[in-house]
């Protein structure tokens, strides 16, 4: 069973074929409004989200399809102590596709062995984000036309931050990318990630503390959230949270055709003063979320035989 759980489970071809179809989605919507007709997707979150539990949710009744699910482990039978796989089995009786975000990291995994149906990683603990990721794509092919021949910074929480995992993990895989990643020291990407993911396919790549610095740089700037629910103690979260917070100001030496991204939330780190500068992405990559989940439960859908 076909299911999306680490970004490198989808060829560059696949992910290509997805971008096409949500831009098909984007010109065409009506098209689609049956596509999933009859077809139920399970969201089941055992941690807080709105975009991502929402996109899906929207992505499949705007396929025609319907929703069933929870958004809180308190609400599940994982509460009083249901396996992840005998929750993924008895969902498998209910639905036709699963979405499942995790605290732990590897549960989608383990909910995909045992499901017999496909099953989507939604975010799980600090590793993992790959429809983020797929959204990201879409919006960089969007913005840029292409995805190729840019420089990417990442700032804030490289070390808890999943989306910047799996983004990273993707862009490995396109031709002339470069990376900057901007974080404080204790919360630098993790040492795996640049071994095996950066290091082992050459992508060139520079590590600092200054935003500012290294600005001018940057075609494209990806901000995240310091990931409180990731700390270990609460005074490291006070000390860190607010490392870079994105300004008009910080921007003066930025290009004119910088796209500035954000998975979202935000909590303080680009200032709502940005909001109408026309190279802010972010809500364009809410949007963007929900074609490509639209896109990807098709996919997931039809390979499993379901449609
Ligand atoms: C991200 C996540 O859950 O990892 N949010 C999202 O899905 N768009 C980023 C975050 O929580 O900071």
């Amino acid at each position: 069973m076909r299911s999306l759980i680490d970004i490198l489970d989808f060829s560059v071809e696949e992910i290509n074929e997805l971008i096409d179809t949500a831009n098909d989605i984007i010109a065409h919507p009506d098209a689609y409004a049956d596509c999933c007709k009859r077809k139920k997707i399970a969201t089941l979150f055992f941690e807080p989200s709105t975009r991502t539990r929402l996109s899906f949710e929207a992505a499949m009744l705007e396929l025609g399809g319907s929703v069933l699910g929870f958004s809180e482990a308190q609400s599940s039978s994982a509460a009083k102590g249901e396996s992840i796989s005998d929750t993924a089995k008895t969902i498998s009786c209910y639905a036709d596709i699963i979405a499942m975000r995790h605290p732990k990291e590897g549960a989608p995994l383990v909910a995909a062995r045992a499901a017999s149906i496909p099953v989507i990683n939604a975010g799980d603990g600090g590793h993992n984000h790959p429809t983020q990721t797929l959204a990201d794509l879409l919006t960089i092919s969007r913005e840029k036309g292409e995805i190729k021949n840019f420089t990417i910074g990442f700032c804030g929480d490289l070390k808890f931050g999943r989306t910047v995992h799996s983004l990273i993990s993707a862009l490995s895989r396109y031709e002339g990318i470069r990376v900057v990643l901007i974080s404080p020291e204790e919360l630098k990407l993790p040492g795996y990630i640049k071994t095996d993911v950066l290091e082992k396919k050459g992508i060139p790549y520079t590590q600092t503390t200054d935003l500012e610095a290294v600005m001018p740089e940057l075609d494209v700037l990806y901000m995240t959230r310091v990931q409180r629910e990731r700390f270990f103690n609460e005074e490291d979260y006070l000390r860190l949270k607010d490392s870079y917070i994105l300004t008009p100001q910080k921007l003066l030496g930025a290009k004119r055709d910088l796209s500035i991204m954000h998975p979202l939330p935000r909590v303080n780190e680009i200032s709502v003063a940005i909001d109408e500068d026309p190279r802010a992405c972010y809500f364009k990559q809410v949007l963007n979320g929900k074609y490509i989940r639209m896109a990807l439960i098709l996919k997931l859908l039809k390979e499993a035989g379901r449609l």
